[in-house]
């Protein structure tokens, strides 16, 4: 296996592509590669008569943007290293183009980008089985191509050993991906965000070892998250959002140590978070939204010290906010709105002085809140902690006039439930119903107060 990539990397740098420039110009094409690449130019675009307007496409000075070439080495010809099509000043597509299977046999081609190309024509991916020599092609971008339908073909893993970066995404590929995946393991990026991709997520794809970023985001993925997931050692980037996906979040999670941003949201995991899951000393963005996990909130979180972005909204997370948060002191964003939390918010949650957005609202949490008016002005009006019954304002705070959808404390620091006369319900125009009360018109008094004092 390693003499194949040696041979690879071998064929691909040294032996027929040199960056250096050579002293015995003018150098041509060879007639076959030209012939394929007038084919390509003439599925795609229509911009041109490419034959006639570029005879010479590989020479700098008589060329199109969106093509680039590089000497070879072992003969005395131009090849085509990158093509770029979709918008101006590349080539655009034609609506009636198709996917070009030919782009594969351009035999030094390394990078491919096709944006907004296959807009009206459904055309899928292929690949032509003729093939000479080991690809060179490094990168491989489909984007925002609608009209791309079917599956990624395995036929195209194990045809393009060398890619570091495989992008399909904003299309409509469907079907699951190729165990056959595994073979990309020069693989650096892998994108295939924004399609209709089923089944699971093959286990085979622990094996991409060079792996930094893994986007499967908005999909139809089904099944757990593999276990295998912990073996990719350089993985930064892991977003598996929005799709089907079940089970536990698996324990070896705790193992990518390089992990600076994890997005697991708009899923059906649930249970327990691996115990290791503390160990993530590199993560920065956690984001968990709509998840059934039906746990106590953990304390290991707490233990994330680098994390900037907390979001575990609407994920059934029960218990009291831990007071291990209060170590958190890089987070901006903390989001928990719609849980069943309870109990006090921790006064340390009140030292987190990076903070710009506190979503706690829709849970059970009770008691005075801990934060003073600097906290209260700085956060202003991204601190929403509406819709926690039990939770008041000390009155001392009130006059800073801060839209919390909280009332000010009693002066037994308890708020009295509904009873009274003169209480009715009244739809706001967010369409909540509230309470008028007499202290929700000592409170509306206050911002009064408050108005006119600073006027
Ligand atoms: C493609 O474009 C041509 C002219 O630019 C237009 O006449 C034709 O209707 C278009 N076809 C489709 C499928 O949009
Ligand atoms: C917080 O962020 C700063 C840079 O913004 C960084 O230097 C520091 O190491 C971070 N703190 C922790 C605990 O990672
Ligand atoms: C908040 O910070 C102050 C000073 O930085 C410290 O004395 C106090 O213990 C902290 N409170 C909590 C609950 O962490
Ligand atoms: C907090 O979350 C609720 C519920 O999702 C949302 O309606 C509200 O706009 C959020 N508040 C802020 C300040 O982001
Ligand atoms: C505080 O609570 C008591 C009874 O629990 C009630 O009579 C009083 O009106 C409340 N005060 C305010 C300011 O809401």
């Amino acid at each position: 296996m390693l003499t194949f990539l040696l041979l690879i990397l071998l064929t691909c740098t040294h032996h027929h592509i040199s960056t250096q420039t050579h002293p015995q110009p003018p150098l041509t094409m060879d007639p076959t590669e030209l012939q394929t690449l007038y084919n390509i130019m003439e599925t795609l675009s229509s911009d041109r008569e490419w034959r006639t307007t570029y005879p010479n496409p590989c020479e700098p000075s008589t060329s199109w943007v969106g093509i680039e070439c590089k000497p070879g080495v072992s003969d005395s010809h131009l090849h085509v290293t990158r093509l770029d099509f979709g918008t101006p000043p590349n080539p655009t597509c034609k609506n009636t183009s198709t996917f070009p299977s030919q782009i594969f046999q351009l035999p030094y081609l390394q990078s491919i980008f096709f944006f907004n190309c296959f807009t009206k024509t459904k055309t899928t991916i292929s690949i032509s089985k003729t093939k000479t020599r080991p690809s060179c092609l490094q990168q491989l971008s489909l984007r925002s191509n609608p009209s791309l339908v079917g599956s990624i073909p395995s036929e195209l893993f194990l045809a393009l050993s060398s890619l570091q970066i495989l992008t399909v995404s904003q299309s409509e590929i469907s079907g699951a991906i190729a165990p056959e995946i595994s073979n990309l393991n020069s693989l650096v990026h892998l994108d295939l965000t924004y399609n209709q991709l089923g089944g699971s997520i093959p286990a085979e794809l622990g094996k991409l070892k060079n792996l930094v970023g893994l986007d499967l985001s908005y999909n139809a993925l089904t099944g757990p998250v593999p276990h295998t997931i912990g073996q990719m050692g350089m993985l930064q980037k892991l977003d598996l959002s929005s799709n089907l996906l079940t089970g536990n979040v698996p324990n070896s999670i705790g193992e990518l140590s390089s992990l600076v941003f994890m997005a697991l949201s708009n899923n059906g995991l649930h249970g327990k978070l691996p115990v290791g899951f503390g160990d993530l000393k590199e993560l920065e963005y956690l984001i968990m939204d709509n998840n059934p996990m039906s746990i106590e909130l953990p304390t290991e979180f707490g233990r994330l010290l680098k994390l900037r972005e907390l979001r575990l909204a609407n994920s059934d997370y029960s218990g009291e906010i831990p007071a291990s948060f209060s170590q958190l002191l890089n987070l901006t964003t903390l989001s928990l709105e719609n849980n069943r939390l309870t109990g006090n918010i921790p006064v340390g949650i009140a030292n987190l002085s990076h903070i710009y957005h506190l979503n706690l609202s829709k849970n059970f949490l009770s008691g005075e809140i801990p934060f003073d008016s600097s906290f209260l002005k700085r956060v202003g009006e991204n601190l929403d902690l509406s819709e926690n019954s039990e939770l008041c304002l000390n009155p001392m705070q009130a006059y800073e006039c801060a839209k919390l959808g909280v009332d000010v404390c009693n002066r037994s620091n308890r708020r009295v439930g509904n009873s009274g006369s003169g209480v009715k319900p009244l739809k706001t125009s967010e369409g909540r119903v509230v309470e008028v009360s007499r202290k929700h018109l000592f409170f509306v008094f206050l911002v009064f107060w408050c108005l006119g004092f600073y006027h």
